[in-house]
Protein backbone atom coordinates (compact mmCIF):
# COMPACT_ATOMS: atom_id res chain seq x y z
CA UNK A 1 0.00 0.00 0.00
CA UNK A 2 2.03 3.40 -1.21
CA UNK A 3 -0.87 5.46 0.39
CA UNK A 4 -0.86 6.82 3.12
CA UNK A 5 -3.12 5.27 5.80
CA UNK A 6 -5.59 7.26 7.91
CA UNK A 7 -7.53 4.20 9.81
CA UNK A 8 -7.32 0.60 9.38
CA UNK A 9 -9.69 -2.69 10.26
CA UNK A 10 -9.08 -6.38 10.68
CA UNK A 11 -9.43 -6.91 7.03
CA UNK A 12 -9.34 -2.58 5.23
CA UNK A 13 -7.26 0.11 4.83
CA UNK A 14 -8.72 3.59 4.83
CA UNK A 15 -6.76 6.12 2.94
CA UNK A 16 -7.78 9.85 1.84
CA UNK A 17 -10.21 10.20 -1.56
CA UNK A 18 -7.72 10.72 -3.92
CA UNK A 19 -8.00 12.26 -7.73
CA UNK A 20 -6.01 9.14 -8.70
CA UNK A 21 -9.20 7.09 -7.89
CA UNK A 22 -11.89 8.74 -10.07
CA UNK A 23 -12.01 5.85 -12.60
CA UNK A 24 -12.47 3.31 -9.69
CA UNK A 25 -15.18 5.51 -8.30
CA UNK A 26 -16.78 6.09 -11.85
CA UNK A 27 -17.28 2.72 -12.36
CA UNK A 28 -18.72 1.97 -8.94
CA UNK A 29 -20.98 4.88 -8.72
CA UNK A 30 -22.32 4.15 -12.57
CA UNK A 31 -23.03 0.07 -11.67
CA UNK A 32 -26.98 0.16 -12.27
CA UNK A 33 -26.64 -2.16 -9.14
CA UNK A 34 -25.32 0.49 -6.61
CA UNK A 35 -26.40 3.82 -8.59
CA UNK A 36 -29.91 2.62 -8.18
CA UNK A 37 -29.59 3.14 -4.48
CA UNK A 38 -27.91 6.04 -4.50
CA UNK A 39 -29.42 8.54 -6.55
CA UNK A 40 -33.20 8.73 -8.73
CA UNK A 41 -30.93 10.79 -11.13
CA UNK A 42 -30.96 8.66 -14.48
CA UNK A 43 -28.15 10.64 -15.21
CA UNK A 44 -24.52 8.95 -15.39
CA UNK A 45 -21.88 10.43 -12.82
CA UNK A 46 -18.96 12.39 -14.71
CA UNK A 47 -15.56 12.46 -14.28
CA UNK A 48 -16.08 16.49 -13.93
CA UNK A 49 -18.80 15.76 -11.25
CA UNK A 50 -16.20 13.06 -9.34
CA UNK A 51 -13.59 15.73 -9.24
CA UNK A 52 -15.36 18.07 -7.93
CA UNK A 53 -16.51 16.02 -5.52
CA UNK A 54 -12.98 14.64 -4.13
CA UNK A 55 -11.88 18.51 -4.73
CA UNK A 56 -14.71 19.71 -2.00
CA UNK A 57 -14.08 16.29 0.32
CA UNK A 58 -9.86 17.62 0.29
CA UNK A 59 -10.68 21.14 0.73
CA UNK A 60 -13.78 21.66 3.30
CA UNK A 61 -13.89 20.21 7.01
CA UNK A 62 -17.68 19.37 6.59
CA UNK A 63 -16.70 16.58 4.72
CA UNK A 64 -14.09 13.98 4.81
CA UNK A 65 -14.20 10.57 2.49
CA UNK A 66 -12.55 7.47 2.73
CA UNK A 67 -11.51 4.92 0.23
CA UNK A 68 -11.08 1.60 1.37
CA UNK A 69 -8.37 -0.86 0.01
CA UNK A 70 -8.60 -4.68 0.91
CA UNK A 71 -5.81 -5.93 2.87
CA UNK A 72 -5.38 -9.44 1.48
CA UNK A 73 -6.01 -8.28 -2.73
CA UNK A 74 -4.98 -4.98 -2.21
CA UNK A 75 -8.59 -3.94 -4.53
CA UNK A 76 -10.54 -1.15 -3.77
CA UNK A 77 -13.24 -2.13 -1.63
CA UNK A 78 -15.37 1.19 -1.81
CA UNK A 79 -15.57 4.56 -0.30
CA UNK A 80 -17.52 6.20 3.35
CA UNK A 81 -17.72 9.04 4.01
CA UNK A 82 -19.76 12.24 6.66
CA UNK A 83 -21.03 14.77 5.52
CA UNK A 84 -22.43 17.85 6.85
CA UNK A 85 -19.94 17.27 9.81
CA UNK A 86 -20.78 19.86 12.36
CA UNK A 87 -19.37 20.29 16.21
CA UNK A 88 -21.80 17.47 17.34
CA UNK A 89 -22.95 15.28 14.04
CA UNK A 90 -22.50 14.61 10.58
CA UNK A 91 -24.24 12.30 7.89
CA UNK A 92 -22.47 8.82 7.84
CA UNK A 93 -22.48 7.41 3.79
CA UNK A 94 -21.44 3.68 2.45
CA UNK A 95 -20.73 2.57 -0.76
CA UNK A 96 -19.05 -1.14 -1.30
CA UNK A 97 -18.17 -2.14 -4.89
CA UNK A 98 -20.14 -5.25 -6.23
CA UNK A 99 -17.29 -7.48 -5.81
CA UNK A 100 -16.56 -7.12 -2.27
CA UNK A 101 -21.00 -6.76 -1.01
CA UNK A 102 -22.41 -9.43 0.94
CA UNK A 103 -18.97 -10.36 2.50
CA UNK A 104 -19.65 -8.29 5.76
CA UNK A 105 -16.69 -5.52 4.61
CA UNK A 106 -19.92 -2.82 5.27
CA UNK A 107 -20.50 -3.80 8.88
CA UNK A 108 -16.61 -3.63 9.33
CA UNK A 109 -16.40 -0.47 7.71
CA UNK A 110 -19.69 1.35 9.29
CA UNK A 111 -18.36 -0.43 12.78
CA UNK A 112 -14.66 1.67 12.21
CA UNK A 113 -15.99 4.90 10.68
CA UNK A 114 -18.66 5.14 13.53
CA UNK A 115 -15.96 4.44 16.13
CA UNK A 116 -14.16 7.07 14.38
CA UNK A 117 -17.05 9.54 14.31
CA UNK A 118 -17.70 9.40 17.95
CA UNK A 119 -14.08 8.85 19.52
CA UNK A 120 -12.17 10.64 17.60
CA UNK A 121 -14.33 13.33 16.00
CA UNK A 122 -16.54 13.69 19.04
CA UNK A 123 -19.63 13.02 17.55
CA UNK A 124 -22.88 12.94 19.71
CA UNK A 125 -25.05 11.75 16.98
CA UNK A 126 -24.52 9.81 13.18
CA UNK A 127 -27.46 9.69 10.62
CA UNK A 128 -28.33 8.83 7.38
CA UNK A 129 -30.75 8.82 4.59
CA UNK A 130 -31.59 5.70 3.02
CA UNK A 131 -34.39 4.42 0.26
CA UNK A 132 -37.07 2.47 1.60
CA UNK A 133 -36.48 -0.31 -0.85
CA UNK A 134 -32.80 -0.95 -0.43
CA UNK A 135 -33.70 -4.13 2.55
CA UNK A 136 -29.77 -4.56 3.17
CA UNK A 137 -28.94 -1.42 3.62
CA UNK A 138 -31.60 -0.92 6.24
CA UNK A 139 -30.93 -4.51 7.60
CA UNK A 140 -27.22 -3.46 8.48
CA UNK A 141 -27.99 -0.19 9.97
CA UNK A 142 -30.27 -1.88 12.45
CA UNK A 143 -27.61 -4.18 13.69
CA UNK A 144 -25.72 -1.55 14.09
CA UNK A 145 -28.37 0.28 16.11
CA UNK A 146 -29.77 2.97 14.13
CA UNK A 147 -33.34 3.82 14.80
CA UNK A 148 -35.24 4.87 11.87
CA UNK A 149 -36.95 8.82 12.89
CA UNK A 150 -38.60 10.39 10.04
CA UNK A 151 -39.53 9.63 6.77
CA UNK A 152 -39.64 11.96 3.49
CA UNK A 153 -42.24 9.75 1.21
CA UNK A 154 -42.43 9.07 -2.54
CA UNK A 155 -39.19 10.87 -3.10
CA UNK A 156 -38.38 8.96 -6.37
CA UNK A 157 -39.32 6.41 -8.48
CA UNK A 158 -37.12 3.59 -9.10
CA UNK A 159 -37.26 0.97 -11.93
CA UNK A 160 -40.86 1.94 -11.87
CA UNK A 161 -41.56 1.69 -8.24
CA UNK A 162 -42.12 4.60 -5.64
CA UNK A 163 -39.52 4.91 -2.83
CA UNK A 164 -39.20 6.86 0.53
CA UNK A 165 -36.01 8.12 2.14
CA UNK A 166 -36.00 6.59 5.80
CA UNK A 167 -33.82 8.40 8.00
CA UNK A 168 -32.23 6.99 10.53
CA UNK A 169 -29.89 7.93 13.44
CA UNK A 170 -27.15 6.24 16.30
CA UNK A 171 -26.74 8.36 19.61
CA UNK A 172 -23.23 8.07 21.23
C1 LIG B 1 -25.44 -1.54 1.65
C2 LIG B 1 -23.98 -1.97 1.72
C3 LIG B 1 -23.14 -0.81 2.25
C4 LIG B 1 -23.87 -3.13 2.70
O1 LIG B 1 -22.55 -3.57 2.76
P1 LIG B 1 -22.24 -5.13 2.56
O2 LIG B 1 -20.80 -5.32 2.80
O3 LIG B 1 -22.78 -5.57 1.24
O4 LIG B 1 -23.13 -5.75 3.72
P2 LIG B 1 -22.74 -6.82 4.83
O5 LIG B 1 -22.25 -8.06 4.14
O6 LIG B 1 -21.85 -6.21 5.86
O7 LIG B 1 -24.14 -7.05 5.56
C5 LIG B 1 -25.33 -7.13 4.82
C6 LIG B 1 -26.39 -7.79 5.67
O8 LIG B 1 -27.65 -7.68 4.98
C7 LIG B 1 -28.13 -8.99 4.67
N1 LIG B 1 -28.80 -8.89 3.38
C8 LIG B 1 -28.29 -9.07 2.14
N2 LIG B 1 -29.25 -8.90 1.22
C9 LIG B 1 -30.39 -8.59 1.90
C10 LIG B 1 -31.71 -8.30 1.52
N3 LIG B 1 -32.08 -8.25 0.23
N4 LIG B 1 -32.62 -8.03 2.48
C11 LIG B 1 -32.28 -8.04 3.80
N5 LIG B 1 -31.03 -8.32 4.22
C12 LIG B 1 -30.09 -8.58 3.28
C13 LIG B 1 -26.93 -9.87 4.66
O9 LIG B 1 -27.31 -11.20 4.88
C14 LIG B 1 -26.14 -9.28 5.83
O10 LIG B 1 -26.73 -9.61 7.07
P3 LIG B 1 -26.10 -10.74 8.04
O11 LIG B 1 -24.80 -10.18 8.51
O12 LIG B 1 -27.09 -10.85 9.13
O13 LIG B 1 -25.91 -11.94 7.19
C15 LIG B 1 -23.43 -2.42 0.34
O14 LIG B 1 -24.12 -3.58 -0.08
C16 LIG B 1 -23.53 -1.36 -0.73
O15 LIG B 1 -22.66 -0.52 -0.83
N6 LIG B 1 -24.59 -1.38 -1.55
C17 LIG B 1 -24.76 -0.47 -2.66
C18 LIG B 1 -24.76 1.00 -2.26
C19 LIG B 1 -25.67 1.27 -1.09
O16 LIG B 1 -26.77 0.75 -1.00
N7 LIG B 1 -25.18 2.13 -0.17
C20 LIG B 1 -25.95 2.54 0.99
C21 LIG B 1 -26.86 3.65 0.60
S1 LIG B 1 -27.83 4.21 1.99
Amino acid sequence: MNREIVLESDNIYYVNISYDLIDEYLKMFNNPNIKKFITADPKPYTYENRFMCVKEALETDTLIILSMFDKKSGKFIGNIDFDNITLSNAEIGIIINEEFQNRHYGLEALKRFIDYGFNDLKLEEIYLGVYSNNYRAINLYEKLGFVPYKTFKNVAIINGDAVDTIYMKLHK
